[in-house]
């Protein structure tokens, strides 16, 4: 009898389809996938991709970011339900209103957001480009939705403008503590800390670097430590020890995305077998949200 694993290889040809994961996506569903990434990188790779169809394990907005930027392309959604808090704590009607209150500001808005808050923004970022998108605006006022944390982060970076804050945050960043770095920290004490800037500012001081899903991998491989502390979602631990083996990681316990792992190899085969669910979009959304993703693929 074939396997999942099995099943999907064959689909996954005869339907001439390209798997995107998320690095958070459960370990057998980053096996099967093409691409494993972080957010940019995921977002180039679905904008360059030729298949007839994207099938995308992560969360809405990864997936409608796709579409935006492959409009042509099929994009289905193992779990169209997979959504991301920190995307519904800013809406387009909000931008709307901030721009009224700052005049001169420009808004640049990290891609954890839905595509019609996109099509709102001049510019987006994700967290291993933030600071320099940040830094290549002409505005010196930046209205920055909607993760605070990313923000701060970047504003840290970025002392030449002037960033107002969105109220927004990653709950499983959030619950990250300074006290949960140091408990790890009096176990491990040779453990070099690398962190995601969603996290709160003090985690971030604690940290021996800051970045992307995917930075904190090439950081990683490159280092001379053998031990690392990870201060994000627990779903980099198959990556990280797949790729620097004899090195080891440890992680909060309870940084865990419930949205992220929805994505299974049952609801990955489903949706090979039965075409669904595609990601859809209104037409002049995915034309005006297409701006400020491409903007920032553009200045990378
Ligand atoms: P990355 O862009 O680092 O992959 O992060 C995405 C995300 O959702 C972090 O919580
Ligand atoms: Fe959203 Fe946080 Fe999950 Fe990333 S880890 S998808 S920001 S809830």
């Amino acid at each position: 009898m074939s396997s999942l694993k099995d099943n999907i290889t064959t689909l996954k040809k005869d339907r001439n389809a390209l798997i995107l994961a998320h690095n958070y996506c459960l370990p057998e569903v980053q096996d099967i996938a093409d691409h494993t990434g972080d957010s940019l990188g995921l977002s180039i790779i679905a904008s360059k991709a030729d298949a007839d169809v994207i099938i995308f394990c992560g969360v809405t907005f990864m997936a409608e970011s796709a579409k935006v930027l492959n409009p042509r392309k099929k994009v289905l959604m193992p779990e169209p339900f997979a959504t991301c808090p920190m995307a519904s704590m800013c809406s387009a009607e909000q931008i709307i209103d901030a721009r009224k209150c700052h005049k001169d500001a420009c808004v640049v808005g990290y891609v954890n957001t839905t595509a019609s808050a996109k099509a709102e923004m001049d510019i987006c970022c994700t967290s291993s480009n933030a600071v320099n998108i940040v830094s290549s605006m002409k505005e010196k006022e930046i209205i920055f939705v909607p993760d605070m944390n990313l923000g701060s982060y970047v504003a840290s970076k970025a002392p030449s403008k002037n960033i107002i804050l969105w109220n927004g945050y990653c709950p499983v960043h959030q619950s990250i503590t300074v006290q949960n770095i140091s408990d790890l920290k009096a176990k491990y004490p040779n453990a070099v800390v690398v962190a995601h800037p969603e996290c709160r500012s003090d985690v971030l001081n604690a940290a021996d670097l800051i970045g992307s899903t995917e930075k904190m991998i090439e950081y990683a491989k490159a280092s001379d430590a053998k031990e690392f502390i990870v201060a994000t979602e627990i779903g980099m631990k198959h990556r990280l020890s797949k790729e620097c083996p004899g090195k080891r990681f440890h992680f909060i316990d309870h940084a865990l995305c419930s949205v992220m792992k929805m994505t299974t190899l049952s609801s990955v085969l489903r949706t090979l077998n039965e075409m669904t669910t595609e990601v859809t979009l209104p037409e002049d959304t995915m034309e005006r949200a297409k701006g400020p993703l491409k903007r920032m693929i553009d200045v990378k």
